[in-house]
């Protein structure tokens, strides 16, 4: 292998393709706009490049694939189940594991039981249907990312850290028996697929003793988190990537985790505790209504073999250094063309500025959804808008909720596009970039009263 990562080709050979339609801008013109100007309303064979999600998305390998085949489809006592959770142990080092079909249900099933009403839930932040099931179960979600990552511009390391000053004078402001838990996102898909230090984990669990308060890990993305580690944290360079999702967690009281990305599968999610028996009784009682019965929750046992192959494989260090420099080569393309992008790039997707991108259009007329629009028109390329109009409105007031970071974001399937489909993306957000003072804000045709960007239509604003 090459140590020069930039001379670096994909550590895996293809051996099974699947086709992509080509269309023309015509078609693209006339797709999305009977789509209501929404990408998730476009059908996916009308894609040519799909980064809307790297969730579910992933290129299975073929020991993956054959670790389907020898799924023991049970209803109780699967052999996968086992296999599921002697990986999960050893990797984590976690005692108790359940299967769940996906991350929100690992969330549905986990929160109630530990959100009494009112309570806050204190994170670095939260993605979406993490917050959602904290407020369904009754909780607060409340983000406390440090402020060096609403910056996009300025570097930082680690962008996806709490703020742990902010953390502990909450705490001591609400009283530590307000505090359901602490749930550290590792990565931060919100803050950008920012990675979280070792030392700001640490630090976190200092003051979750101090207050004794528990410590979950939002587990999706903990592979990517923990190679940047590897790369950008003094201490531990020469320590392999289990070694470093060892002590992670060894710093938590369990996680929940969408499998759909790190594991390297289609579906699938888990919950593990570390050692609450008496947490994991309550669990496992919740999860036979909830999601099925507890050694299989929701899954095949053929998902459950897969799922844990691709723990297995997502910690070699080539794939990861791969998968994370294929993210940087298109973030460097764009920062070389003086697109605004979060810098520096995260672990899965190139976060563009929307705001810095177009500065004439007001936030509550969508900038990064206009891009997004834009980048089909131009490419047939599908990205999807991390901003204002996935932000919704203020249930008090009506008004549109206004984040200080809207993001178009490239999501980087695992395993699936080459460089050569990075190259395209680049040229047409160049493209787009270089006629960007034409581009217009969108307007609801038909607006959702929740989740309204799964399903809004809009129009351009005239
Ligand atoms: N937590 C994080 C950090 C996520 O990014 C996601 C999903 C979930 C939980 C929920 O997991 O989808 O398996 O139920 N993120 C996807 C995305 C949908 O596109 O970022 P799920």
């Amino acid at each position: 292998m090459y140590d020069d990562l930039t001379r670096m080709a994909e550590p895996y050979k293809i051996k099974m393709v699947e086709p992509l339609k080509i269309t023309t801008r015509e078609e693209r013109i006339r797709l999305i706009k009977e789509a209501g100007y929404n990408l998730f309303l476009l059908k996916s064979d009308d894609v040519y490049i799909d980064l809307l999600t790297d969730s579910g998305t992933a290129a299975m390998s073929d020991y993956q694939w054959a670790g389907m085949m020898l799924g023991d489809e049970s209803y109780a006592g699967s052999r996968n189940y086992q296999h599921l959770c002697e990986v999960v142990q050893d990797i984590f080092g976690y005692k108790y594991v359940v299967p769940t079909h996906q991350g929100r249900g690992a969330e549905k099933v986990l929160f109630p039981l530990l959100i009494k009403k009112g309570q806050y839930v204190l994170g670095n932040m939260h993605f979406d249907t993490t917050k959602a099931h904290i407020e369904l179960a009754g909780g607060i979600g409340i983000d406390m990312v440090i402020k060096e990552a609403e910056d996009t511009e300025n570097y930082h390391p680690f962008k996806g850290n709490f703020d742990v000053e902010a953390l502990e004078n909450f705490i001591k402001e609400k009283g530590a028996e307000n505090i359901a838990f602490i749930l550290a996102t590792v990565t931060c898909n919100s803050a950008g697929g920012q990675p979280v230090s070792m030392e700001n984990i640490k630090e976190v669990r200092r003051i979750a003793d101090k207050y004794g308060i528990r410590l979950f890990f939002d587990a999706a993305r903990f592979a990517e988190n923990a190679y940047f580690i590897k790369q950008r944290e003094k201490g531990y360079e020469n320590k392999s990537i289990k070694e470093i999702v060892r002590e992670m967690f060894s710093y938590g009281d369990g996680f929940t985790m969408s499998a759909k990305k790190d594991a390297l599968v289609n579906i699938g999610g888990l919950i593990a505790i570390k050692d609450d028996e008496e947490l994991f009784t309550k669990v496992k009682t919740m999860l036979i209504p909830m999601e099925g019965f507890v050694t299989y929750g929701g899954l095949a046992g053929r998902d459950m073999e897969a799922m844990a192959r691709g723990l297995e494989e997502v910690l070699d260090e080539n794939y990861l250094a791969w998968r994370i420099n294929q993210v940087k080569y298109l973030g460097d393309k764009l920062r070389e063309a003086g697109i605004p992008i979060q810098y520096p790039t995260g672990g899965h997707a190139v976060f563009i500025d929307g705001k810095k991108f177009l500065p004439h259009v007001p936030q509550d007329q969508f900038p990064s959804h206009a891009i997004c629009v834009e980048l089909y028109i131009e490419a047939g390329i599908r990205a999807v808008e991390v901003g204002a109009l996935l932000a919704g409105r203020d249930p008090e007031t009506g008004q549109n909720r206004l984040p200080k970071l809207d993001f178009v974001r490239l999501t980087i399937p695992r395993r699936v596009y080459t460089n050569s489909h990075m190259d395209v993306v680049a040229e047409a957000v160049k493209r787009v970039y270089a006629r960007r003072d034409q581009i217009k804000g969108y307007r609801f045709v038909y607006e959702p009263p929740i989740l309204r960007h799964f399903t809004a239509r809009l129009e351009p604003v005239e």
